[in-house]
């Protein structure tokens, strides 16, 4: 099966489409000479506040940034411990690890990828200090639950909303649940810059000023240093790109939930295992992930028609060379079979419908 090559999310594109406005808002930050804490960043705190419904935003240079500022800024650190999912992207627990923290892996339900209640229920020790819920590949991890765990045991709720701007969970959205709500807009992101940017929203004026200091070298006032901080400042540049991809975020989400519906409708019927959507809230599709014994078969095949696709992720956390010294011996049941089955398949608002039904016939002829 031939045709032009089909990548796994496409930047160029996303820009192209909308290369007038990001031009003219790139050409406005230069020739302001203001680059570093200035209005583009400001108003788009206050944009991504008013969409997710969180009274405070503070923007950050990363999403990773997002995730250990809101740990410090909850003054988490040596001694504490943080139930984090084994099936995510190493930032979660990275950010746990940076704060001196003991990061503490909890099953996911293989269902949704997002974490199991019952399984941080089990992790929970008392020097667990904070919950980092993770809402992988769109969809929100089960807040409810959660939140009620955090607040009967006083722990601070993080939420980990790299991959899931403008999804919500019975009508409050991501970002608006938790103590904070840390975003990413890396490049591959539904909300992507054109380069490194992150967010935290927070629920408390007192945290969000700890943020704002922490990001800017433990600093409110010009060379009067109050505690240890960071350089992590979203710059004018990547916030005024930022500032005119959010006006069109919900067309671009609505995209890619119908062309997940669409996944859905052409796959089924295959062996393979479908993505499903909790039904408590909007599931905003960052990515399509299905689920089959073997994958890396499926995974060649795509590569020899010229499409790509992605293992996210191929190992549990707790198995990195990075963590697995510390976690000998752990196994959870869940993010295994996830670890061994899941593939990553096509999905940006630019993909098109042919290119599309092609996955799915090579998908078909395979599986
Ligand atoms: C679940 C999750 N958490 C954290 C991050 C870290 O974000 P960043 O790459 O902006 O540092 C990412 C994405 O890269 C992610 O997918």
């Amino acid at each position: 099966m031939s045709g032009a090559p089909v990548p796994m999310c496409d930047p160029a594109a996303e820009y192209g489409a909308l290369a007038d406005e990001i031009d003219a808002a790139v050409r406005r930050v230069l020739a302001s000479g203001r680059y570093i804490l200035g209005p583009e960043g400001a108003a788009l705190e206050a944009e991504i506040a008013a969409f997710v419904g969180a009274p405070h935003a503070v923007g950050v240079a990363s999403g990773t940034d997002a995730l250990h500022l809101a740990l410090r800024a909850a003054d988490i650190g040596a001694g504490d411990e943080v139930i984090v999912p084994a099936f995510t992207f190493v930032a979660t627990a990275e950010a746990v690890t940076y704060t001196g923290a003991r990061p503490v892996f909890a099953d996911i339900d293989l269902a949704t990828f997002c974490l199991d209640p019952r399984s941080v229920e089990r992790c929970l020790t008392a020097r667990t200090r904070a919950i980092v819920a993770v809402h992988l590949f769109g969809q929100t991890a089960p807040l409810a639950e959660l939140a009620a765990i955090a607040r009967e045991r006083r722990l601070v709720l993080v939420e980990d909303c790299a991959q899931a701007l403008g999804a919500d969970d019975s009508g409050r959205r991501a970002g608006a649940w938790g103590d904070f709500g840390c975003f990413s807009f890396y490049p591959t992101k539904n909300l992507a810059a054109a380069g490194d940017a992150g967010m935290v929203t927070a629920q408390s004026a007192r945290h969000a000023e700890r943020l704002r200091m922490l990001r800017h070298h433990g600093s409110r006032q010009t060379y009067l240093h109050e505690r240890l901080g960071w350089n992590s400042r979203l710059d004018e540049l990547q916030a005024a790109i930022l500032r005119v991809k959010l006006r069109h975020l919900e067309a671009f989400n609505a995209r890619r939930a119908a062309l997940a519906q669409r996944y859905s409708a052409l796959l089924a019927g295959t062996p393979l295992v479908l993505p499903t959507a909790h039904g408590r809230g909007r599931h905003v599709w960052h990515q399509y992930t299905v689920r089959h014994r073997r994958r890396d078969a499926l995974r060649a095949a795509l590569g020899e028609a010229g499409i790509a696709s992605m293992i996210y992720y191929p190992l549990p956390l707790y198995r990195q060379p990075l963590y697995a010294a510390e976690h000998a011996g752990l196994r959870l049941e869940a993010a295994e079979e996830a670890a061994a089955t899941v593939l990553g398949l096509p999905i940006y608002p630019q993909l098109s419908d042919a290119d599309q039904r092609r996955v799915c016939e090579v998908l078909a002829a395979c599986a």
